[in-house]
């Protein structure tokens, strides 16, 4: 069982709350048309909890590790191989053309108040991406079979979230070499709102949707306790005239239907008043909607403009469904998603930010909201683009496709044959054996030319109680023919390395 699935699957999914959002486009009412097959599955969110065993595959000898230019001591944390830290200097976020750039921009033009930070380094302490945000010592995230540590104090970021605090505190102590790394910083050195979007590393299942190193957008947004009792005053004003005749502000664009609620099983936090969590709520799910109708307007645009669906044909409400979920670091916390062609997709995680954050920041006096989203599942959507795996090709022939600005869809280029081979074996008796393992171990020695792995048997031998696995690993070259006895060297290497760093014994 892939791991996202298995979490998921753990997940608590009371009543859906529904939030329907429309937007202006004639008449037309909620059309599906055949559903694009875009292999777009969740990614399971740091809000899941189950227990795993560590590992101790992975080990990796030398003394320092250089990522991006530094010398890092290695401890027996250190679990991040040679082709993830490879990623790290890619910075696909920085090429104006590249698919996940231009949803970048799209987003960080919808919040255009807020500062917006696009090149923090990917190296975080264990203090930054969990302990600040109140991850438990034994959340499975921390775990080495989870999350790529450069050693037990430093780790390659599993989520964005870990630069809240760090930012906040930069804005509030007004420390300009953090601040200055946003882009946009002319206007409002100290904004207290911000995005951030960065590269993420998750030690994961390999297969088309899922990739070991993908983007999130995270978004901040604080008010002072003082404007939002103002607002919250005009607000009721505002409602008691329009009982009484005043203007009407009904919005065209969102109309909402939300039925979750805020209580025991997703409460507010004693510091804030129930006021003040309603407004951040509706603040926050306003925002959430209007971008993703923006961008989702923007993705049927261009399926349209090539032909992909007809006018006609084309979806024109987006139903937006709130799930209440768990994060460590905001309460109330949601999972929002969407009903894109016929498919709910997982947009984004969000909630109300936890007080003790903010106050550890120094700033006591404001409340906020948070949202952190994966920019590959929407940009797949957008773009048209089927295996996650694309976003890193250089190929000419995928990022010859696009250019900054403009959302089009992706024209595949013939797909080269895949070949499968398999691989069966027997668990080591003492085991400590996470699937996990084996991913990164094909992935370290067949690179991007793997494809897919796949678990297809299990079972325990009735008499010896050992444990047997057989898994299918599909190789396939984004750019070029591979031949039979090439993918056969790799296959040879990997079944010696699974002896030797796994412990397994073949079949
Ligand atoms: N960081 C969370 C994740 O990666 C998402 C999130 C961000 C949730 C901000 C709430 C607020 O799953």
């Amino acid at each position: 069982m892939l791991a996202a699935t298995l979490l998921l699957g753990l997940r608590n999914r009371p009543a859906h709350s529904l939030l329907i959002c429309t937007f202006n486009r004639g008449t037309q009412g909620l059309s599906r048309h055949a559903a694009r097959t875009c292999a777009v599955s969740a990614r399971a969110p740091l809000s899941t909890s189950c227990t795993r065993r560590q590992s101790e595959a992975s080990k990796i000898e030398s003394k320092t590790l250089d990522v991006l230019g530094t010398a890092y001591a290695t401890d027996d944390w250190t679990n991040t191989p040679p082709a993830i830290l490879a990623k790290t200097g890619r910075n696909l976020l920085h090429q104006p053309s590249h698919p996940l750039a231009i949803l970048k921009e799209l987003i960080f033009k919808e919040f255009p108040t807020f500062a917006h930070y696009d090149s923090l380094s990917p190296v975080v302490s264990t203090h930054q991406n969990f302990d600040s945000l109140g991850f438990a010592q034994d959340h499975p995230g921390r775990s080495k079979t989870d999350t790529y540590y450069v050693n037990q104090n430093t780790l390659l970021r599993t989520h964005t979230s870990a630069h809240q605090l760090q930012l906040l505190a930069a804005i509030s102590q007004g420390e300009h070499n953090v601040l200055m790394q946003a882009k946009n910083n002319f206007a409002a050195p100290r904004n207290e709102r911000f995005l951030v979007a960065a590269d993420v590393y998750r030690r994961d299942e390999i297969d088309a949707s899922h990739y070991p190193v993908f983007h999130q957008m995270e978004g901040v947004c604080t008010f002072s306790r003082e404007e939002v009792r103002d607002k919250i005053r005009q607000a009721t004003t505002a409602e008691r005239d329009s009982k009484t005749g005043g203007a009407c502000h009904s919005d065209q664009v969102a109309q909402m239907v939300d039925a979750t609620v805020v209580g025991e099983d997703n409460p507010m936090q004693s510091a804030h008043s129930a006021e003040e969590v309603a407004f951040l709520v509706k603040n926050m799910k306003q925002a959430m909607n209007d971008m993703v109708v923006q961008i989702l307007t923007k993705a049927v645009a261009a399926q349209q403009s090539s032909g992909e669906v007809s006018a006609s044909g084309s979806q024109a409400q987006f139903p937006v469904r709130w799930i209440d979920a768990y994060f460590p670091f905001t309460s109330p916390s949601w999972e929002m998603e969407v009903l894109f062609q016929g498919e709910w997709l997982e947009i984004c995680g969000c909630g109300v930010m936890k007080q003790e954050i903010l106050n550890q920041a120094g700033m006591p006096d404001r409340i906020g909201w948070a949202f952190g989203f994966g920019l590959e599942r929407l940009a797949m959507l957008l773009f048209g683009v089927h295996d996650i795996r694309l976003f890193w090709s250089s190929d000419s022939r995928f990022v010859g496709q696009f250019s900054p600005g403009r959302i089009n869809s992706f024209r595949p280029f013939s797909r080269h044959p895949s070949c499968a081979k398999d691989v069966s074996f027997w668990l080591p008796a003492e085991s400590t054996f996470h699937e996990n393992d084996i991913m990164d171990l094909v992935r370290e020695t067949a690179g991007d030319l793997v494809e897919g792995v796949k678990l297809i048997d299990s079972f325990t031998h009735p008499k010896t109680g050992k444990g047997s696995r057989c898994y299918r690993i599909n190789y396939c070259s984004m750019d070029r023919n591979v031949t039979n006895e090439e993918i056969n060297v790799v296959q040879e290497l990997v079944r010696k390395r699974m002896v030797e760093q796994l412990g397994v014994t073949l079949r």
